[in-house]
């Protein structure tokens, strides 16, 4: 067997224990979410110098210093958003890609947007060599969402604002619903915002710790974090 091969077998294990290990054991129980997390080659969208830590229960740096969150945050985040195959969803900060492909697996369409050129790039190619048509990958300043394409049955934010971005819960379909990570450098709260028609609820859920999301007035710049 070439070594290629053999690789892969071991990523694919490595990845099967991760599903059972770090998600079901943790709670995650959506069948849609498992299978996802079960197909996508995490160690596809990192570097070969952190490529073996790829199933490892943790963050990983992509460069730019920039991260490809931890497999449960993932997970849990993609779980709360209640998506089916139907479902068109907006990702912010594509980072390396890997949400975007996780999201692919369940969602009819995924739009994702990236600030850094050079990171939007990268994910464009990773996810079109793995075939994940139905990505579209845009750079630019996400607190403003992608009015052109809403609205979204779901949004995923994977970085850290200090409030929600007023644009983003007005991008919703109607029973849609957006995740986002929402507080300081040091310590934020996953929020969930769900529509239903003029009106919007919010719940926090549990303490994570997100790279900020960086954008014009009000929120954080890179340098400042
Ligand atoms: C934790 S990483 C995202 C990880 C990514 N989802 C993945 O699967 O690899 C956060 C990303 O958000 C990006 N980001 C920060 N502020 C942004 C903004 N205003 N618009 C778009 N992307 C932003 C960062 O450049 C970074 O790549």
């Amino acid at each position: 067997m070439a070594p290629a091969e053999l690789e892969e077998r071991d990523f694919a294990h490595l990845r099967h224990q991760m599903v059972e290990f770090q998600l079901r054991r943790r709670g995650i129980a959506d069948p849609k979410v498992l299978r996802a997390m079960e197909c996508v080659p995490r160690h596809r969208f990192v570097s070969e110098r952190v490529r073996w830590a790829a199933y490892d229960d943790e963050p990983l740096p992509i460069g730019l210093g920039q991260t490809i969150s931890q497999p449960y945050i993932v997970a849990r985040m993609t779980e709360l958003l209640q998506i089916g195959e139907a479902s068109r969803v907006l990702e912010i900060g594509t980072g390396s890609g890997y949400q975007a492909a996780v999201l692919a697996e369940i969602a009819r369409e995924v739009w994702s947007i990236e600030r850094h050129v050079e990171l939007a790039v990268g994910a464009r190619e990773i996810l079109r060599g793995l075939g994940y048509e139905t990505v579209h990958v845009v750079s630019g300043d996400g607190t403003l969402g992608l009015p052109e394409h809403a609205p979204y049955d779901g949004i995923l934010v994977a970085a850290a604002a200090p409030v929600v971005p007023a644009p983003l819960p007005e991008q919703l379909a109607d029973g849609g619903r957006l995740v986002i990570p929402v507080g300081d450098a040091f310590s934020q709260l996953l929020r969930i915002v769900i529509r239903t028609g003029g009106t919007f609820r919010e719940r926090d859920l549990l303490g994570v710790r997100f790279v900020p999301l960086v954008g014009e007035k009000g929120y954080p710049s890179e340098e400042g974090r």
